[in-house]
C-alpha cells in the first residue's frame, strides 16, 4: 500500500517542482528582463560594450585621458586610438585644440591597409594602391569605392574618450552611412 501511494505521489512532487521551477524561471527571466534598461541605464558608456560605445585606448591599450592627451596632440592632429570593434581609428583634433566629435575609422575602403595620415598634404593617403582622403575622411580618390567610416567621439565626465556606432547621415556625403 505504501509503495502504492508512495510510488504515485512521487511524480506528482516531481511534477510541482518541475511546475515551480518553471514558474521561478520565468518570474527571474521577467524580472531580469525588466532590470536591463535599468541596469544598462547605469552601467557609464566608458565600461565599454554597453550601448554600443567603447572607451578609446592608445597604442598601449591603455585608456586615453583627455586632457592629457590635448597637452600633446594639438589643432590639426590626427592620430590613431584602438576604436569601436579593435578598429585603428583617428582622434581629430579641431582648430579649437578640442576633439572633434567624430573620429575616422582608418581601415582603407578598397582592401582594408590601414591608411595612413599626410599632415603635409593634408589628406590620408593608402600606400597600398593610391586611394586618398580628405582630412575629414572623404573619398578624394579611388580605387577607394567609399570614404572612411566615423564613429561618433564624446568626452566623458570622466576625461576619457568613447567612440560610438555613427548611424547617422554621413555630414561629408550627405548619405546614410555604409558601414551600418
Ligand atoms: S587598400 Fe587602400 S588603396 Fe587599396
Amino acid at each position: 500500500m505504501t509503495q502504492i501511494s508512495g510510488s504515485s505521489d512521487v511524480p506528482d512532487m516531481g511534477r510541482r517542482q518541475f511546475m515551480n521551477l518553471l514558474t521561478f524561471g520565468s518570474i527571474t527571466g521577467v524580472a531580469l528582463g525588466a532590470l536591463y534598461p535599468v541596469v544598462k541605464y547605469f552601467i557609464p558608456p566608458s565600461s565599454g560594450g554597453a550601448g554600443g560605445g567603447i572607451t578609446a585606448k592608445d597604442a598601449l591599450g591603455d585608456d586615453i585621458i583627455v586632457s592629457e592627451y590635448l597637452t600633446e596632440h594639438k589643432a590639426g592632429d590626427r592620430s590613431l586610438a584602438q576604436g569601436l570593434k579593435g578598429d585603428p581609428t583617428y582622434v581629430v583634433i579641431a582648430e579649437d585644440d578640442t576633439i572633434e566629435k567624430y573620429g575616422i575609422n582608418a581601415v582603407c575602403t578598397h582592401l582594408g591597409c590601414v591608411v595612413p595620415w599626410n599632415a603635409s598634404e593634408n589628406k590620408f593617403m593608402c600606400p597600398c594602391h593610391g586611394s586618398q582622403y580628405d582630412a575629414t575622411g572623404k573619398k578624394v580618390r579611388g580605387p577607394a569605392p567609399l570614404s572612411l567610416a566615423l564613429a561618433h567621439a564624446d568626452v566623458t565626465e570622466d576625461d576619457k574618450l568613447v567612440f560610438s556606432p555613427w548611424t547617422e547621415t554621413d555630414f561629408r556625403t550627405n548619405e546614410k552611412p555604409w558601414w551600418t
